[in-house]
């Protein structure tokens, strides 16, 4: 692991979420359709997927697509479904022979191209014996609708009133071995969740930038992990200063 300037290595944070939004405006800013941005945003993504290896950051979550996305114009839906499955093909390689584990969490509804589960089903395949990082794309993802289906699946379980806890939730979100982000990132200068990990985030850090997605790189993940070292986080304690 290369030392970072400014960046203390044994306080990374172990889980890093990013909501990678602005793409629609850095195209249109450029002349470019809505569509260019978001291919514009490969480079961004696999270029902090390799600043989040070089601080040694466990788990790296993206929003790649909500429960909400399919709200956009037909052809801008079909173009994320295009592009997520052909990133996934020339990607899979280069994030298994960096050791990464690749995860998907969100709705696998029919309206989800069954060729898209397929190459999401291979990717993870492919990568689960890796330990270096778990690389997680919430796609077909929303807070609420994870929630959702965990009360379902609890109710399936035949999990009597009185024995459900918080951690017993906790085990029934998407992926029970992620744990809570330590700090959401979000880019473009929007301050809300829009509806991610709504349950996971409750004691995260936010960080916000005003950086379009297709133009943060590996640097812009270095600010951030600086911001979020130069908090204090009390989980409703009083924290270190005080006392
Ligand atoms: C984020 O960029 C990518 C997705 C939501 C799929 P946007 O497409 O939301 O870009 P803006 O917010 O319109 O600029
Ligand atoms: C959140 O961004 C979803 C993703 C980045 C995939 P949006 O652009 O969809 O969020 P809103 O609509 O601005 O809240
Ligand atoms: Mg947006």
């Amino acid at each position: 692991m290369a030392a970072v300037p400014g960046i203390d290595p044994s306080r990374v944070p172990a889980h890093v979420a990013i909501v990678m939004d602005g793409n629609g405006r850095w195209a249109t800013k450029r002349g470019l359709r809505r569509t260019d941005g978001h291919a514009a945003g490969e480079e961004a993504l696999f270029d902090t997927v390799e600043g989040a290896l070089e601080l040694g950051i466990k788990w790296l979550t993206v929003y790649a697509f909500s429960t909400e996305n399919w709200k956009r114009p037909p052809d801008e839906v079909r173009f994320l479904m295009g592009f997520n499955e052909s990133i996934l093909l020339r990607r899979r390689d280069e994030m298994h022979e960096r050791d990464v584990r690749m995860r998907f969490i969100g709705r696998r509804d029919w309206r989800v191209p069954r060729r898209l589960i397929k190459r999401m089903d291979e990717a993870v395949e492919l990568t689960r014996n890796n330990r270096t990082m778990t690389f997680t794309i919430a796609f077909n993802y929303g807070g609420r609708a994870e929630i959702v289906d965990a009360v379902r699946k609890i109710v399936e379980a035949g999990i009597p009133a009185n024995k459900i806890t918080e951690r017993t939730i906790r085990q029934f979100l998407y992926d029970p071995e992620m744990p809570d982000p330590d700090v959401m990132i979000r880019t473009s200068g929007e301050f809300r969740i829009s509806n991610y990990l709504l349950w996971e985030l409750a004691y995260s850090e936010l960080v916000f930038t005003d950086t379009l997605w297709p133009d943060f790189r590996r640097e812009h993940l270095f600010a951030a992990v600086r911001d979020y070292q130069s908090r204090e986080r009390r989980f409703g304690g009083i924290g270190n200063d005080v006392g």
